[in-house]
């Protein structure tokens, strides 16, 4: 095999790592051929213990040599979370009846339920959506907003929650705001003098995102919500990277709107995603989508009414929220804390490599990313992907680039390390 070009062994290594039960049979198995995978057993310890957290990887359906360091994108979803998906999926389609279905309806009830308990608020103040982006979106477009207003935003939003704002400021006449993001990352107080200097009394809305996908930084999400009620303001927290992972308290927190992907962090679904709206302010936003079929209670009689939709798959996001119940929400986010904490002080440590997540826990959550000397970013991509079966993400461009790692509660510490192994080969030799 030595005379085989390097790209082509590189594949075959790869290969080498799947073979056993790895992507080949996921692919061809039937849907209950990972029934039977080991399932967690019950909390997390409180100390850390690498046994507990390989048990909970192997309830997932991902091959042994796959490291996914890529949760800030999308997150695997455990067998339990398929198997739920699936055999909900099946009872449909084998009885379509209204009678059948409604077994998925009571199933969405009992999701808004355990989203509710998860994020410390009522059913009654949840509404299921497709994603984040959707959830971001219903509030842009649902509140009355008109010329002379302001709407207050963070430059390090998300398109859908800074390019929508734009969009439709440029429709509805009102003025939208920014405050600039600061790096490295300048500390709490230091956001929350930045929005309170900006609030004047047309600001009908502060709007920014919890943990940045960029590069992890964490915003004072309290404070700031805070601050936006003591100015009569709205509040609107983007929790696409803390939902899931942080322990999160929205009744400590107080946001009045606060939105979520299923796909991500909590490992559920794909298109799923929650809207949270304080029953506060129920009174203030409408529905964007005006159809059959609303939620049962609360907000979501008005703002969940979307027609027909995949309910097996809101069925699964409730699975995925049990199984994160049962590990411990604060010990997820230890773990995934822990494991980004690791990465951030191993790529520290190799010559030329530049980090630009800050490791203060008050600063950030569990993204780390960081430029790769002078490598290029997307060989370096592919070459982690293909050599060495890790996955992640290129950060593209001039604002801090290069590749974000975003580990989770199903990593293992073997894998961090084979993560900064691989890193440091590849700035020594290149790629
Ligand atoms: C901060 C933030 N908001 C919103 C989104 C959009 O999420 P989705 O694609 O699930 O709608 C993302 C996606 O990465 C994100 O990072």
């Amino acid at each position: 095999m030595t005379n085989q070009p390097p790209a082509d062994r590189s594949r075959r290594e790869f290969a080498r790592l799947f073979a056993f039960g790895g992507s080949a049979a996921l692919f061809t198995a039937s849907a209950g051929a990972w029934r039977g995978t080991p399932q967690v057993a019950g909390p997390a310890p409180s100390s850390t213990d690498e046994r507990y957290w390989a048990g909970v990887r192997s309830g997932f359906v991902m091959p042994e040599g796959l490291a996914c360091l890529n949760a800030a994108n999308l997150c695997p979803s455990p067998a339990r979370v398929l198997d739920a998906y699936f055999d909900s999926t099946r009872s449909v389609d084998r009885d379509p009846s209204p009678q059948n279905r409604q077994k998925t309806r009571t199933g969405r009830e009992a999701t808004r339920r355990a989203l509710a308990a998860s994020l410390g608020v009522t059913p009654e103040e949840i509404v299921i959506t497709r994603n984040t982006s959707e959830s971001n979106n219903f509030v842009s477009s649902g509140l009355d907003l008109k010329a002379g207003d302001e709407v207050l935003i963070f430059s390090d939003n998300h398109p859908s929650n800074h390019a929508a704002w734009r969009q439709k400021a440029e429709r509805f006449g009102f003025l939208v705001r920014t405050i600039e993001r600061v790096h490295p990352h300048p500390g709490p107080d230091y956001y929350v003098e930045a929005f309170r200097r900006q609030l004047t009394a047309r600001t009908r809305v502060v709007a920014f995102t919890h943990v940045t996908a960029s590069v992890g930084d964490l915003l004072p999400a309290a404070e700031l919500c805070a601050l936006a009620r003591e100015h009569g303001a709205l509040s609107l927290v983007d929790g696409a990277q803390s939902f899931g992972v942080l322990d999160l308290d929205l009744s400590k927190m107080e946001p009045d709107f606060f939105t979520g992907s299923a796909h991500k962090w909590p490992c559920g679904p794909k298109e799923c995603g929650v809207l949270f709206v304080n029953r506060r302010i129920h009174d203030r936003i409408r529905p964007s989508i005006v159809s059959l079929y609303p939620g049962e209670v609360g907000i979501s009689r008005t703002m969940e009414a979307f027609g027909q939709r995949d309910e097996p798959s809101i069925v699964g996001f409730g699975e995925a929220l049990a199984l994160q119940a049962t590990i411990g929400r604060a010990a997820i986010e230890r773990r995934a804390r822990e494991l980004a904490q690791v990465l951030v002080t191993g790529l520290r440590a190799i010559d030329g490599v530049r980090v630009w997540t800050d490791d203060d826990p008050n600063r950030s959550g569990a993204i780390v990313s960081f430029q790769p000397a002078g490598l290029d970013v997307r060989k370096l991509h592919q070459a982690l992907y293909e050599s060495e079966g890790i996955v992640c993400a290129t950060r593209p461009g001039s604002d801090r680039g290069g590749l974000r790692f975003s580990p989770h509660f199903y990593n293992l510490h073997a894998e961090m390390g084979r993560a900064i192994d691989a890193v440091r080969k590849y700035v020594a030799r290149g790629v």
